[in-house]
């Protein structure tokens, strides 16, 4: 996978851009930026698609760009040249792809077929648009092409929306959903960039998901670890469950046999992505602590990773529901 392919996986979201005024270009990317999404595909549905490319690749340089809805060749060299380093295409476009290959530039094709995407295949590429994504038949179809086709990778755009983009990012192989809904005709219409950037803050939030999982309470010893958990289990009826270095009572409370990390304990927070979050996460100074990581047996994704940054005394680890049905 290519380092911005790669990158494009863990920002999780691609904002499909129409640029109407280009006087909106920059303000509507700064609000994208701010509210932690850090890519673009900015589409030659509008005259003002390679001007808005350039401005913002000059001003927001950190701004993952792709040029999308990209019907000629013409139109990918010119988006390159302006900045863009992903070409997306609405459907199987021989010449694009062709000459995205042989120039070493990432390329998305749009396909909604086997057929299509054994296209794609011919040309080396193992990464496509799923598109139009919901009239194609959504995340079922994804589903069903990735059976024989294991090493794809899919951005799925079309119909996608904050309620319906668990039912792709879900699924291991698709890369990051893609569509407009991040940026709605009204607000970008009435240039209420503070509106977009807390829509975007809305759609990570979204997709992270994070939630409470478990308290993590540090002991001395089984015994004493045992007496907290019977304790809580009686006050509240909450269902104890022992595991090998601890004790849970109710799924919310684990009793560690001895201390762990966190002078106090420890924080347990689901995330259904832990790459995703990580990276979201490193944007504000808080790293993964690598030695902690546990994968997936058979994904290879992270279910487990503690993070370098503890509160109260606390340390906090990011958990997917994996590990978490095993208490
Ligand atoms: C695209 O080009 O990817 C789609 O037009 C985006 O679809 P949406 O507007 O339904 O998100």
């Amino acid at each position: 996978m290519s380092n911005c392919i790669e990158r494009i996986s863990k920002i999780g979201l691609v904002p499909v851009v129409k640029i109407t005024n280009a006087e909106d270009a920059l303000p509507l990317a700064n609000a994208l930026y701010k509210g932690g999404i850090d890519t673009a595909e900015i589409t030659f549905r509008s005259e003002h698609a390679e001007y808005a490319i350039s401005e913002i690749h000059k001003q927001l340089p950190d701004m993952l760009l792709g040029a999308g809805t990209v019907l000629s060749v013409d139109q990918a060299k010119r988006a390159v040249e302006a900045g863009a380093s992903y070409i997306v295409t609405p459907g199987f476009n021989h010449e694009v792809v062709k000459w995205c290959v042989e120039h070493d530039v990432p390329v998305l094709p749009g396909i909604s077929s086997a057929s299509e995407l054994e296209t794609a295949l011919s040309y080396g590429l193992t990464t496509v648009k799923f598109f139009p994504a919901e009239s194609s038949g959504g995340a079922k179809k994804i589903k069903d092409l990735s059976a024989p086709y294991q090493h794809v990778k899919f951005l799925p755009t079309g119909g996608i929306g904050l309620n319906n983009m668990h039912d792709y990012l879900a699924l291991p192989s698709v890369l990051a959903i893609g569509g407009s809904f991040m940026l709605p005709d009204n607000l970008v219409q009435a240039k209420d960039w503070e509106g977009i950037e807390a829509l975007a803050k809305k759609a990570v939030k979204t997709m992270l998901d994070y939630k409470l999982i478990h308290i993590g309470i540090n002991h001395d010893s089984c015994e004493e670890a045992k007496q907290t958990a019977d304790a809580l289990c009686n006050m509240f009826n909450f269902t104890y469950y022992p595991k090998p270095k601890s004790h849970f009572a109710g799924v919310g409370f684990e009793l560690l046999n001895q201390p762990g990390r966190g002078k106090h304990g420890h924080i347990g927070i689901y995330t259904p992505y832990p790459e995703r979050a990580l990276y979201h996460l490193e944007k504000i100074g808080v790293h993964g602590i690598e030695e902690t990581i546990t994968r997936n047996k058979k994904t290879h994704l992270i279910n487990f990773v503690y993070l370098d940054k503890e509160v109260a005394g606390f340390g906090i680890h990011l958990i997917n529901p994996d590990v978490k049905m095993e208490v």
